[in-house]
């Protein structure tokens, strides 16, 4: 069972300039939820229970929605706009929450590797908030979690993207054991243009074995001065470990702004509009 997940969540967003110069990223909101609520909701459902996330200077607004907010719940407590907080509540309730600062951000590797402190020697998942997974049915982490129980591996999630894309992504090549499992032998990070060993991309959905953080610890910096988890992993991945798994559900780079409007627009239709169990007059504060 898998109990942690982390969050590396200090990134500066630049490709979201000037909204993510004193707003962290993770608090964009898909419709009425910030990104970071989807993905813990979706460790939710894969049955972790420690969440980890990895902030950094200006990021305390992670901390405060993951927090009671009194005056607020005060305001609204008995009004018919309460359970527009029984989401968040819920998601407060049904985990711990614990924070770390990465100090200099040295790229994602080293995120995880400051993540360390909180997840210990287990093994853990980890979610960039900014990739964005929604599953008709069992969410991506729960699948990935349901293959960790039977491969005792890493795993990565990969997704098929144009040759003209490679250049954004790690990038996969290995040994096929099913039509969506692949023993990893070859990794690269972002290739150049036509180099890339195949279409299949990794996205922000992992789950780690604790052995990572003594390869992380070596690691150099890699392509763009960085500490990669694409160079960690392609290390662990000698001894046969890691597998990439093309998952069931739907992916949006919320990170860019085109990826960001898709899924607004994907979440209004398919998840807000079809999933809100209480329907509210936003207009009115009125108590009732
Ligand atoms: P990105 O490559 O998306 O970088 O990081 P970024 O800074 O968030 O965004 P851009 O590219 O400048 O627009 C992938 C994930 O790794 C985290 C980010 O927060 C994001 O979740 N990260 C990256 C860290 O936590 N620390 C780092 O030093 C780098």
């Amino acid at each position: 069972m898998i109990k942690h997940c982390l969050f590396p969540a200090a990134g500066y967003g630049t490709r979201f300039l000037p909204a993510t110069k004193s707003m962290p990223k993770e608090m964009m909101p898909i419709v009425n939820k910030p990104l970071i609520e989807y993905g813990v909701d979706e460790a939710i459902q894969a049955g972790m229970s420690s969440m980890a996330v990895v902030t950094g200077r200006g990021k305390s607004s992670l901390m405060d929605h993951f927090d009671k907010n009194y005056e607020l719940e005060h305001q609204i407590q008995g009004t018919n706009k309460e359970p527009l907080l029984d989401d968040i509540r819920s998601l407060i309730d049904s985990a711990q929450y614990t924070f770390i600062r990465q100090r200099e951000m040295k790229g994602l590797g080293h995120a995880i590797l400051t993540g360390k402190e909180l997840v210990g020697d287990n093994p853990f998942a980890v979610v960039l908030a900014d990739d964005l997974c929604i599953s008709e049915q069992e969410g991506v982490l729960a699948q990935m979690a349901a293959l960790y129980r039977q491969f005792r591996c890493s795993i990565v999630a990969v997704e098929e993207v144009p040759e003209s894309e490679t250049h954004k992504y790690g990038v996969i090549a290995g040994e096929h054991l099913s039509d969506d499992l692949i023993r990893i032998t070859d990794m690269v990070e972002k290739p150049e243009q036509g180099t890339a060993p195949s279409n299949l991309a990794i996205i922000g959905r992992y789950i780690l074995t604790p052995d990572i953080f003594d390869i992380l610890q070596d690691t150099k910096p890699g392509k763009g001065g960085e500490i990669q988890i694409t160079d960690a992993l392609l290390e662990q991945a000698k001894s046969g470990c890691v597998i990439a798994y093309k998952f069931k559900g739907k992916r949006f780079d919320c990170g860019s702004v085109e990826g960001y409007i898709e899924a607004t627009n994907y979440c209004y239709q398919n998840v807000y509009l079809k999933g809100s169990k209480v329907k509210i007059d936003r207009s009115s504060t009125k108590k009732v």
